[in-house]
């Protein structure tokens, strides 16, 4: 049998954060970043989905009501370009709005046709494409209950018979942990912020909001602080190892928001940093929970399946600090450790104290087994 949907949270690719709807964002595109995600690993690293966003789609429905792509950036059509990827043992995801309209554009007085009232034809167009997953946006919701909008395309999706990955994007407004992970909307993950952009105040806006939200992630049903701007240019390599960090004991989707065809070695480094991603990845499912937040330094602790714990401190202060972190706080009775260092790769014994000097806006991630 086929592993539950989102067992563990989901990883892949969206081009949104790298191209939003510039015209670059277009087949070739696509079809270049799945050649990528083969060629340089990540496939096998674990990042599975190919996901378009925003503006794939024709202005209007064709004469039948259905949803087509844009011909200008899918001359060949969305059928295609699924079986592309897929035929590189990839899976693929497409966007829609619980709207009468998409986001974009958002100056004009026209966008994009939305999936309201039209969800059971488009969940049935999705799954003749091929498609696997999902992301549904809330822009032009006319004020329809959340509730109610997600809940119509959820069943839609379901009535088709094929498994499709369903990311609720309501960026938290309705608190959709409360519901989006229920039935009868039963969704894989749910956007818990408004949008993140490429710098640090914003990546530390997002995160604070999620990490309160730990209890109510479980396997299949994510909190989703929205996509990785690691390698995008507005961070420096210390910040996207913090954000890579903070998002993988968050147990969130890693969806790489980065063009892959240009993407820099230290960048890569960080997206295939395997230890990262196992803890991310870790089939026992709980969100890190954190234990300390003051002057700055925040202390997250995640349970994994083996019976280790991630532990991850993070600097958010502009200025350098000296930490210390005792075993009790992160909840281990007095004995015996081994501390992995998961970003220098190396071990050392002792009691499962940390003290570290951290750089400003820095973090250590450590596995901590008993030994
Ligand atoms: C708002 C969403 O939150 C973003 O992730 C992105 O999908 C844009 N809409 C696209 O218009």
């Amino acid at each position: 049998a086929p592993a539950r949907l989102g067992a563990v949270p989901q990883m892949g690719f969206n081009n949104w954060n790298s191209t939003h709807c510039r015209d670059e964002f277009n087949e070739q595109m696509i079809r270049g970043i799945a050649d990528k995600m083969v060629s340089l690993g990540l496939r096998d690293a674990g990042y599975r989905y190919v996901n378009i966003d925003d503006c794939w789609a024709n202005w209007q429905r064709d004469k039948n009501g259905k949803l087509q792509a844009n011909p200008r950036r899918f001359p060949s059509g969305i059928k295609a370009l699924a079986d592309y990827i897929h035929s590189r043992g990839l899976k693929f995801g497409v966007y829609s709005s619980a709207g009468t309209s998409t986001c974009e554009p958002l100056q004009e007085n026209r966008g994009f046709p939305g999936g309201l009232g039209h969800e059971q034809e488009d969940a049935a167009s999705f799954a003749a494409w091929g498609v696997d997953y999902l992301k549904y946006d809330n822009c032009n919701n006319q004020k329809i209950a959340a509730l109610q909008r997600y809940t119509a395309m959820a069943k839609a999706l379901r009535a088709t018979g094929r498994p499709i990955f369903f990311s609720v994007c309501e960026w938290g407004e309705n608190k959709p942990w409360l519901w989006a992970g229920k039935p009868p909307v039963d969704a894989q993950s749910w956007r818990t912020t408004g949008d993140i952009s490429d710098n640090y105040a914003s990546m530390l806006k997002v995160f604070k909001q999620n990490v309160l939200l730990d209890r109510y992630a479980s396997p299949g049903h994510w909190n989703d602080p929205d996509m990785l701007e690691v390698g995008n240019g507005g961070m420096t390599d210390v910040e996207y190892r913090s954000h890579f960090s903070l998002w993988s004991i968050m147990a969130a989707p890693l969806l790489i928001g980065t063009d892959l065809r240009t993407i820099k070695p230290e960048a890569l480094k960080i997206l295939l940093n395997k230890e990262v991603i196992a803890v991310d990845q870790d089939p026992l499912g709980v969100q890190g929970h954190q234990v300390r937040d003051a002057n700055g330094i925040h202390v997250i602790v995640k349970p994994l399946k083996d019976g280790s714990r991630a532990v991850l401190v993070f600097n958010e202060a502009d200025g350098a600090q000296d930490v210390e972190v005792a075993p009790a706080e992160i909840g281990l009775k007095p004995g015996r450790y081994r501390l992995r260092d998961l970003w220098l790769h190396s071990d050392r014994n002792g009691d499962g104290s940390i003290s570290v000097k951290l750089q400003p806006h820095a973090s250590v991630m450590y596995r901590i087994r008993a030994v």
